[in-house]
């Protein structure tokens, strides 16, 4: 028996090796973790079960038969962090340099049907050259047998990716079905074609951190939810993510107890300008109506002029999606409403309720947003939240013009409480362009036509810029002093505890894509 453990142990000790300790040098002298580090700092200490250790490639082309690493350059398992069970698979450059061949890809799609089967998240650490390329299509099938499973896991259990190292050609399209993508700072990059084909083809000279690294994908593209200043901080965000979320589509987020006390927050009086056309940052309000601390913004490099990220409100997870004032002055445009409406969406399935402020003068004229179809994108948004089941309330904090009030979580589209602030603005247009319209001959025919504009302007704002005429209706639930909201919004998401709402029976909806 004892030489047969030894085997085992000496087995083990070479598996744990990867592709040797030169390559593993190589991998941290870039300022990378190798992947058993990773998975290591991202597991509670000693929960990590690794399944599939001594699997091999097959291939026998290209001398490949006398080069077999145990494990075949992916580390996958299952283990718990902060003690919920988690799946994972985490790719070894020190491997063919983590490039995925058919045994490779078998290994992952066994990890994803276990988290499929048992309900709890799949987390993928990325770091891979590509399909195998001594093993041509076999490496293709294997992607294609991941995305398949990717796109059935959808909806179903969180899946996460980060991205540590290169991400390039197909390999691309699983974190991008995934829910959450998190970059590493220069030292990865995600692209479909790398900056030789586009040389090549488009003769534009550019970096491959310039063309897809973690910043690029942050701001330009919004490709990545997360760009993150190294392995540890992408590690550490993977945790706090998974904090706000339920293991599973069937069951709700886990809960932090929290004792009721004094929740009046007069500082919120005073964070809406005097001026309504003056900026303020929404995340003044979100950080002073949610618990201390408990914001984790999502996107938030990436159409600023929305603000979306989960957070705890009385303990509960909660997520949030807020117009900001300060950039843009908050109008929807095409990246903000797909920016939302894939949040919303995300929040919709794994039964996170939704709290919406709401600052909006409406969406963004042009022929950019026109020829780029702001009709389809914003419609994206309007989908989003008039599909989405779970508990929705909105806070109009100043401006609700035009379509947008309508899309920003509205009465009309389901929204569960509507609030108003005092100093809300809830109406078709801004009092300027309104007087023009509707008093064009008055104004046209009046001696002083300027004169006759502002009394129009103001006879159009004492009427619609304010909350009222909507709480007339029943759009506004209540009007509310600011300091009184987060008091207002716990107890509302407590009366919402147990909403049922269920869709009409259909295969599925069909989002404006
Ligand atoms: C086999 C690979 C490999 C691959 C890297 N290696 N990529 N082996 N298949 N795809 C091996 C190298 O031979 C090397 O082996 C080791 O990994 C490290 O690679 P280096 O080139 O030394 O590292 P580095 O300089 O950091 O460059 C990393 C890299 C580069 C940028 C990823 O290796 C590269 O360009 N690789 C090829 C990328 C590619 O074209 N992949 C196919 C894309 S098509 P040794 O033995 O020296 O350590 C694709 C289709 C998927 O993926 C479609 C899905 C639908």
């Amino acid at each position: 028996m004892n030489s047969k453990l030894d085997l085992l142990a000496q087995k083990k000790a070479e598996a744990l090796l990867g592709g040797g300790q030169k390559r593993i040098d190589a991998q941290h002298k870039k300022g990378k973790l190798t992947a058993r580090e990773r998975v290591h700092f991202l597991m509670d200490e000693g929960s990590f079960e690794e399944i599939g250790m001594m699997v091999t490639h097959r291939s026998n082309d290209f001398g490949l038969e006398k080069e077999k690493y145990l494990g075949d350059g992916v580390v996958t398992g299952y283990g718990t962090v902060n003690g919920r069970l988690v799946y994972i698979f985490s790719q070894d450059f020190t491997v063919f340099g983590g490039s995925l061949s058919e045994t490779h890809a078998e290994k992952i799609c066994k990890i994803m049907d276990l988290a499929m089967q048992n309900g709890a998240p799949l987390i993928g650490l990325n770091d891979s050259g590509g399909a195998r390329i001594q093993e041509g299509v076999v490496s293709l099938g294997g992607y294609a047998d991941i995305f398949y499973r990717n796109v059935r896991s959808s909806g179903v259990i969180p899946q996460l990716s980060a991205i540590m190292g290169p991400c390039a050609g197909g390999a691309v399209y699983s974190p991008a079905i995934t829910d959450f993508i998190l970059m590493v700072e220069n030292t990865s990059y995600m692209f479909v074609t790398g900056p030789n084909v586009v040389k090549t083809v488009t003769h534009e000279e550019v970096t491959s951190e310039e063309l897809g690294g973690a910043m690029t994908h942050a701001s330009k593209s919004g490709v990545t939810h997360f760009a993150c200043a190294n392995e540890i901080e992408a590690i550490n965000n993977i945790k706090q993510l998974l904090s706000y979320m339920p293991q599973n589509c069937e069951e709700d987020a886990p809960c932090i107890a929290y004792d009721l006390g004094n929740e009046l927050r007069p500082e919120l009086n005073s964070v809406i300008p005097e001026n309504a056309n003056q900026p303020y940052d929404i995340r003044d309000v979100i950080t002073n109506v949610i618990d201390t601390e408990s914001f984790c913004e999502v996107h938030k490099h990436f159409a600023e002029n929305i603000v979306v990220g989960f957070a705890r409100l009385a303990g509960k997870s909660i997520g949030i999606v807020a117009n900001q004032p300060a950039v843009l002055a908050g109008v929807l445009d095409i990246n903000s409403s797909t920016k939302a409406a894939r949040f919303v969406r995300f929040c919709d399935c794994f039964n996170i309720p939704l709290l919406v402020f709401e600052d909006v003068p409406g969406f963004l004229p042009g022929t950019d947003q026109e020829w780029n179809a702001i009709i389809t994108n914003g419609a994206k948004l309007l989908y989003a939240f008039s599909e989405a089941t779970v508990p929705r309330i909105t806070v109009i904090t100043r401006k609700a013009y035009g379509g947008a009030y309508d899309v920003m979580n509205s009465k009309h589209i389901g929204a569960d409480m509507n609030y108003a602030w005092p100093s809300a603005e809830i109406a078709v247009m801004g009092a300027k362009g309104a007087a023009e319209i509707i008093f064009k001959n008055e104004i046209s025919t009046a001696k002083d036509k300027d004169i006759k504009w502002k009394e129009k302007e103001n006879e159009y704002m004492n009427m619609f810029a304010n909350p009222y005429r909507a709480a007339e209706r029943g759009f506004i639930d209540e009007i509310i002093k600011p300091e009184e909201t987060r008091i207002k919004l716990i107890r509302a998401f407590k009366m919402l505890e147990n909403k049922l709402d269920k869709l009409p029976k259909k295969k599925h909806g069909n989002i404006p894509l």
